[in-house]
């Protein structure tokens, strides 16, 4: 179904021409002109399936996305990344994330070091320290084995450990509560804490950096709760361990360097799960299937690094993403999980997505003139179909989509399975082919227009494999869109104005002099200060 590109144009111009003309084809045409186009544009990989026939593609589409891929120089920007380029170029840094999941023996040199074995040794540590909290051979301060750990983290620090558990806390073990709290909102930690004893708690503070305010203030409330819980000022030693790759920061803390566990600076935060800020999960689901999630992750990186790409799923899911936001001006895109399993998959692709390619300067430092990074957003089905579908079927916007299905679940309740599933199929139907208005309807309010484009991904079961697979399915679909776009993935310099701010603002709150600021923003302060 290759039909090789030969005009003249650019492929992005020539993209533009595309998009006017399959403005006027219905997804329903499409379909009748290629009887099999469903399987037909279906790619697999190591059991995950992506169905993307019911987007506003023909085959020619394909292969200028392709030769867009090609032409922005992705084969070479992937080689860059998997072999440790300092692509992070604001940084100075490599993203060398898929290094976390290299087998030993592997090599990737780094600055004249091989950091596989590095990414082993500390895998080991996490594992072997995990099997002892497991198995109740470590134990609190007054003896008593650990019943609930609590991560503290937020962001990359929260958001994939917390996620993952979510997805696979069937793997975990009935004897052991595994808990997240990110919010600097003291609600957030109050009520994590409130069921707990002190004695049997052991607390994972998960930060890169070491220095970021909600997961510090978070870390020295529960210093003060195990302390005056556990009445030993020796305690923390038995109740806190850390990871982070800033070891002057974590001793400053109080956690001693043997409590801490390593990664580095090549890890942006949210490419983090598979390093050490995987502990939490480790300890949950254990060391085996934590391996497991990274030989998916290690599967999907493989097959992104050599499939070709109108057959590579990351750089297909990419590249359509790419076709929506600047061909059809699509400002958000929604991932929606039929599975309640992967509820936390959308918040945690929103930082993925949004904090790698949410930019307006290339990676050369000038402005972009395209636009980049849409809006991410979703739910688990079917809960959203009672929610914002009728937006999706109906609605003035065009939201692009994934529809994320599990084939066997995990629970043996009967009938659940085929209804949520029905729903799935049903709703990318209806959603594409949609469905005219009944001949007794007075205006429109009935008609599904349809013509509503999705991708559908399949996997065979969740396990860690297969979430290890969808991580780096994800990480490497942002990538793609990043590379093309002209974007540095991996820095995120614009969440620091409102730290800045929310610093000097907190300085103010309590004291004498209020500080410089707009009207609305004192009149705001000076509420608050009223209310204290
Ligand atoms: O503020 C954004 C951010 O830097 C994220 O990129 C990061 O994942 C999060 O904060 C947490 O950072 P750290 O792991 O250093 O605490």
């Amino acid at each position: 179904m290759s039909t090789a590109v030969t005009d003249h144009r650019t492929p992005w111009a020539a993209l533009e021409d595309k998009q006017r003309e399959l403005a006027g084809v219905s997804l329903r045409e499409l379909f009748a002109r290629e009887p099999r186009r469903g399987p037909a544009m279906t790619a697999e990989h190591d059991g995950v399936v992506l169905d993307y026939s019911k987007n506003r593609v023909d085959a020619r589409t394909l292969d200028l996305l392709v030769a867009l891929a090609e032409e922005r120089g992705l084969r070479a920007g992937i080689e860059a990344m998997c072999t440790g380029s300092p692509i992070n170029t604001t940084e100075g840094r490599a993203a060398l994330h898929t290094a976390l999941r290299a087998p030993a023996g592997e090599s990737i040199i780094l600055d004249g070091h091989d950091v596989v074995p590095d990414v082993h040794a500390v895998l080991a540590e996490m594992s072997a320290f995990a099997v002892r909290v497991r198995t109740g051979q470590w134990r609190g301060a007054t003896g008593a084995p650990i019943r609930a750990v609590v991560n503290i983290g937020i962001g990359g620090s929260d958001l994939g450990p917390a996620m993952a558990y979510q997805a696979l806390r069937e793997f975990g073990l009935d004897t052991l509560t595994v808990r997240y709290v990110s919010n600097i909102d003291g609600h957030d930690l109050a009520r994590t804490l409130h069921d707990l004893e002190p004695e049997t708690t052991l607390f994972i503070v998960s930060s890169k950096t070491f220095t970021t305010v909600e997961t510090l203030t978070n870390a020295y409330t529960a210093r003060e709760w195990i302390l005056a819980g556990t009445d030993d000022p020796g305690a923390v030693a038995k109740h806190f361990v850390a990871v982070s790759t800033a070891a002057a920061e974590v001793e400053k803390f109080g956690i001693d360097r043997d409590n801490m566990f390593e990664f580095w600076d090549w890890v942006g935060g949210r490419y983090s799960l598979p390093s050490a800020i995987g502990l939490s999960l480790m300890i949950a689901i254990g060391p085996g299937r934590f391996h497991e999630l990274l030989a998916g992750a290690r599967s999907m990186d493989e097959h992104f690094r050599t499939a070709p790409f109108g057959a590579n799923l990351p750089v297909l899911l990419g590249l359509l993403g790419v076709w929506y936001r600047n061909f059809w001006r699509a400002q958000s895109y929604a991932v929606l999980p039929y599975d309640e399993r992967l509820a936390r998959l959308p918040a945690y692709l929103q930082q993925l997505d949004m904090e790698s390619n949410g930019k307006s300067t290339g990676r050369d430092g000038s402005p972009l003139t395209v636009d980049t990074a849409p809006v991410i957003w979703g739910e688990p089905g079917t809960n959203g179909q009672h929610a914002f579908f009728q937006l999706l079927h109906q609605g003035t916007v065009l939201v692009p989509g994934d529809f994320i299905g599990v084939l066997e679940p995990a629970h043996e309740l009967s009938g659940h399975h085929d209804l949520l599933m029905a729903n799935l199929f049903a709703q990318t139907e209806a959603l594409a082919f949609g469905q005219p208005a009944p001949q007794r309807d007075s205006g429109s309010h009935r008609e599904f227009p349809g013509n509503r484009p999705s991708n559908t991904l399949l996997i065979p079961r969740l396990t860690p494999y297969t979430l290890g697979q969808l991580i780096a399915l994800y990480e490497h679909k942002v990538f793609t869109q990043g590379w093309i776009w002209g974007v540095n993935s991996f820095d995120q310099w614009g969440v620091e104005l409102g730290k800045t701010l929310a610093r000097r603002i907190h300085a103010e709150l309590r004291s004498e002099s209020a500080g410089e600021h707009d009207s609305s923003t004192a009149a705001l302060i000076e509420r608050y200060r009223a209310a204290l």
